[in-house]
């Protein structure tokens, strides 16, 4: 499973490359508000950092103007994915950013048929959200199951299950077991997946008993 990191804070995406453990960055309108940079600089600078995937979102509501801005977005740098919401004009934006070799991400899904759709659109990525569910007292790992079922019912359907909305560890779980292709995460959650508390108490001991032995390996 890919992991990006569902964020538009520079210093971790850096702290988060480096360690090797991201292949993409997700972004959204309300995660720039919170960067409180520039959109067009943030994401330029971000897509600078990492290889992988960067998605930046449309704010346009109609398809024409989401073309429009998506021309300007993906001019920033090759590895953007234009993002765009699960809407009649999002998917019509995605079936011609498609034909034209961009990547895009079909954000905002919360529904099987919703994803049937994004997939018949050509969507490099399709999210499904599942905190946002779970905040609904719905299921948001069934829907990531459902999701892989039907896709993988249809050898045509080649657009890649991006599990979003990820708030917790078990979440991250949910994703991978329901065989999701890519999790966005945030950074603070996806440096907390390295704890165990077993992990800490086992160090101990081991780092303990070396000390008494004396030894030393350099
Ligand atoms: C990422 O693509 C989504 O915009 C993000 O995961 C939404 O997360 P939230 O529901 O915690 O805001």
């Amino acid at each position: 499973m890919k992991i990006f990191a569902d964020t538009a804070e520079v210093d971790a995406i850096r702290r988060l490359s480096e360690a090797g453990l991201i292949d993409g960055i997700t972004t959204n309108p309300s995660l720039i508000a919170k960067s409180g940079r520039n959109f067009l600089e943030v994401v330029a600078e971000i897509a600078g950092i990492v290889d992988g995937p960067v998605s930046a979102e449309v704010t346009a509501l109609d398809t024409d103007t989401m073309l429009k801005e998506a021309d300007v977005l993906a001019a920033i740098a090759p590895n953007i994915c234009i993002k765009l919401p699960l809407t009649m004009d999002g998917l019509r934006a995605c079936k011609a950013l498609t034909a034209k070799g961009l990547q895009t991400n079909v954000t905002l899904c919360f529904s099987v048929n919703q994803a049937i759709l994004a997939a018949k659109a050509g969507a490099t990525y399709v999210s499904p959200f599942v905190g946002r569910l779970d905040d609904i007292n719905l299921d948001g790992a069934a829907l990531l199951r459902d999701i892989r079922t039907a896709y993988d019912n249809y050898e045509t359907f080649n657009t890649q299950i991006l599990a979003a909305s990820l708030r917790t560890a078990n979440h991250v779980t949910d994703a991978a077991l329901a065989g999701a292709d890519a999790a966005t995460i945030p950074p603070a959650v996806i440096e907390g997946l390295s704890k165990h508390p077993l992990t800490d108490k086992g160090l101990d001991g081991f780092i303990k008993d070396w000390k008494a032995t004396g030894q030393s390996i350099l």
